[in-house]
């Protein structure tokens, strides 16, 4: 019994990956705060056994510029980002959040530093197809960084990873502050 229940709650979670990633969800955009839905993230996982041994330093730059995104769509990002890192570090280590602002490109960057296992470089070429996982079976599905990418490409913004086997790993997320100009009204 205990077998089935858990085969059936694997099967619902590939499923479910499934669908958001095949759904064409058109996302719903609003000018949103970056480290608000950031620290969001951080009082639903922090409480969760997963953390209780990782230290989550928070770097957040006051005064963000807002972004035009679809907050929930990007809090699905960054919990796919801070689950990774969690898991990368056996629940043991230091997650590190930061947020700036690249006026240069009139964008908001994130980036997430786990002090985990790494990614081998033959592997950094791959991590973000869908089905590609290195955890055990019924661990992961490999859909959680196909999907980040897909909504971080809806926002007109990019995903970059920097890692090196064993010495943890940093994910930078760069959103435009503008991802439809037309919308926006620029400043003159
Ligand atoms: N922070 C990280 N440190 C080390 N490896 C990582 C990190 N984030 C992702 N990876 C690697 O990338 C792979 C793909 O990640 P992805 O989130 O797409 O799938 P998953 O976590 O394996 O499964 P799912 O997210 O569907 O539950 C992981 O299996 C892992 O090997
Ligand atoms: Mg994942």
């Amino acid at each position: 019994m205990e077998k089935i229940v858990k085969q059936s709650d694997r099967c619902r979670d590939i499923i479910r990956g499934l669908l958001d990633f095949s759904r064409q969800r058109k996302p719903e955009k609003r000018l949103s705060n970056v480290n608000r839905v950031l620290e969001e993230c951080v009082s639903l996982v922090e409480d969760q056994v997963l953390f209780h041994n990782i230290r989550i330093e928070q770097h957040l730059k006051p005064d963000l510029p807002q972004v035009f995104m679809d907050p929930s769509q990007v809090q699905q990002v960054f919990m796919n980002m801070i689950l990774n890192a969690a898991e990368a570090m056996h629940g043991g280590g230091q997650l590190t959040l930061t947020t700036r602002h690249v006026p240069a490109e009139e964008a908001v960057e994130v980036e997430f530093t786990d002090t985990g296992h790494g990614i081998t470089e033959e592997d950094l070429d791959r991590i973000f197809s869908p089905f590609f996982t290195t955890k055990e079976v019924g661990h992961g599905t490999g859909l959680g960084l196909a999907i980040s990418y897909g909504i971080v490409q809806e926002h007109k913004g990019t995903i970059t990873v920097e890692s090196e086997e064993g010495c943890g790993a940093t994910f930078t997320i760069c959103l435009p502050v503008s991802s439809e100009q037309e919308n926006i009204p620029r400043a003159a």
